[in-house]
């Protein structure tokens, strides 16, 4: 199972980062919100960017935003695996997936608690992540909603209907508990699970 480490929960981000980048976390997950699409919002770039001088880790990038474009411009720039962004948010979903592909990025689309899976069909051949949340977004440290088993399930028959090698991400709540929901993804984000804790190493070790 690969790792995706969310330090939105972080008290200390520089210190933190610095500390992750001495674990075996495959990403580092980055949280972006712009206090439209949820209520928080995340520092400017030009601040943001500064940060990552202290890892080496491939970022995760998920966007919580209303508008995605100028974010994938910016976060394009960094050491960025995968860009992911919401089904619900306003702009073209096809046009903004393109453009992450345009810069040799992995293109991923989030999901939210109350949106049918259903909904990806049409984006399938242009994907390479699913990131089913698992609480609302915009905040870390909460509780992993159960239902959503349920939802990578029907995700999971999906992707093998349409013959797709669309990788599966599950975020919001997971622990050691909650990570027997989520036998069928690919990679785990976890935050304040791994963050809130002196041996993050070891906690990572509990989620693979
Ligand atoms: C929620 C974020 C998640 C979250 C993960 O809006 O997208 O990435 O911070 O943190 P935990 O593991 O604390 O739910
Ligand atoms: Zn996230």
């Amino acid at each position: 199972m690969l790792i995706s480490t969310s330090f939105l929960s972080s008290k200390n981000l520089i210190h933190d980062l610095v500390e992750l980048d001495k674990t075996d976390t495959d990403y580092i997950h980055v949280d972006i919100m712009d206090g439209k699409f949820v209520k928080k919002k995340t520092m400017p770039f030009k601040e943001m960017r500064n940060i990552y001088k202290y890892t080496n880790k491939r970022l995760d990038v998920h966007l919580m935003v209303k508008n995605p474009k100028k974010y994938i411009e910016d976060y394009a720039s960094l050491n960025t695996e995968y860009i992911s962004f919401h089904i619900e948010s306003d702009e073209n979903i096809e046009k903004n997936l393109q453009l992450i592909k345009e810069y040799g990025i992995k293109s991923g689309l989030a999901i939210s608690p109350d949106t049918e899976i259903k909904e990806l069909v049409p984006y399938l051949p242009l994907l390479d992540l699913v990131l089913v949340m698992s609480v609302e977004p915009g905040a870390g440290g909460q509780d992993f909603i159960v239902k959503t088993k349920d939802k990578i399930k029907e995700l999971k028959i999906l992707l093998s209907e349409y013959n797709s090698d669309v990788k599966i991400s599950v975020d919001g709540g997971v622990n050691d508990r909650t990570k027997e929901y989520c036998t069928d993804c690919d990679i785990l984000v976890s935050g304040s699970y791994i963050i809130n804790g002196d041996d993050l190493q070891k906690k990572i070790d509990s989620l693979r």
